[in-house]
């Protein structure tokens, strides 16, 4: 059968994040992994910008590490830390212009070690703090796991309750086997003066 036409909800999220960001930004991998997203991040804000990387697995630092380094991008562009998304506001008080989020586990490590919905709700509220107007935060789902219908359940109602302030959207495929992975996307909105 051939592949269907209908991109994976992380191509849709690059797709519309290369729309906001820009040389120069700062921008945040919320859950770093292996570091295709933030290498994703890293190109698109370039030399003079910063990818600012969370995740709670020394595997997943030293992994995106490499992708990163492997495909020649320079170590001024990241800085990650080894602590949990709930906590970026300590470590970033600069303002953002993405912020991405690709829930779940590390593939090829522990699949019991997963973000929560506590941690992720926490994470969504410092993060919407830091974007600036016009900024996106793409939240990547995935209700397949256990807990993750959850955590999918509740991202998607803290974003809908977020509506007076943001632009929300929900990509998701329906009739699948099994549950599959949902992209909700938010802009900020601006303020007309
Ligand atoms: C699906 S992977 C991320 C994929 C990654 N963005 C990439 O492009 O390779 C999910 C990651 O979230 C991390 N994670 C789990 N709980 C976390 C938390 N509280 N804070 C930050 N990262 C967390 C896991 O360790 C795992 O590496």
């Amino acid at each position: 059968m051939k592949p269907s036409i209908f991109p994976r909800p992380t191509e849709i999220a690059h797709e519309w994040l290369r729309h906001v960001i820009e040389p120069g930004d700062r921008v945040i991998d919320a859950t770093l992994g292996n570091g295709h997203d933030a290498l994703f991040l890293a190109q698109c804000v370039g030399e003079r910008g910063k990818v600012f990387g969370f995740d709670v697995q020394e595997q997943a630092l030293r992994s995106a590490t490499d992708h990163l380094r492997s495909r020649g991008i320079s170590d001024e562009v990241y800085e990650w830390h080894l602590v949990s998304h709930a906590r970026l506001g300590e470590w970033v008080t600069v303002p953002v212009k993405a912020v991405m989020f690709n829930l779940g586990y590390l593939p090829g490590a522990d699949h019991g070690l997963i973000t929560t919905a506590e941690e992720t709700l926490a994470a969504l509220l410092a993060a919407a703090e830091l974007i600036v107007p016009g900024g996106m935060l793409t939240v990547v789902c995935y209700p397949g796991h256990e807990g993750g219908e959850r955590e999918a359940l509740a991202v998607k109602e803290w974003a809908i309750a977020q509506g007076a302030c943001w632009h929300v959207v929900h990509y998701e495929k329906l009739a699948t086997q099994q549950a599959a992975p949902e992209l909700i996307a938010m802009q900020k909105k601006e303020v007309r003066s």
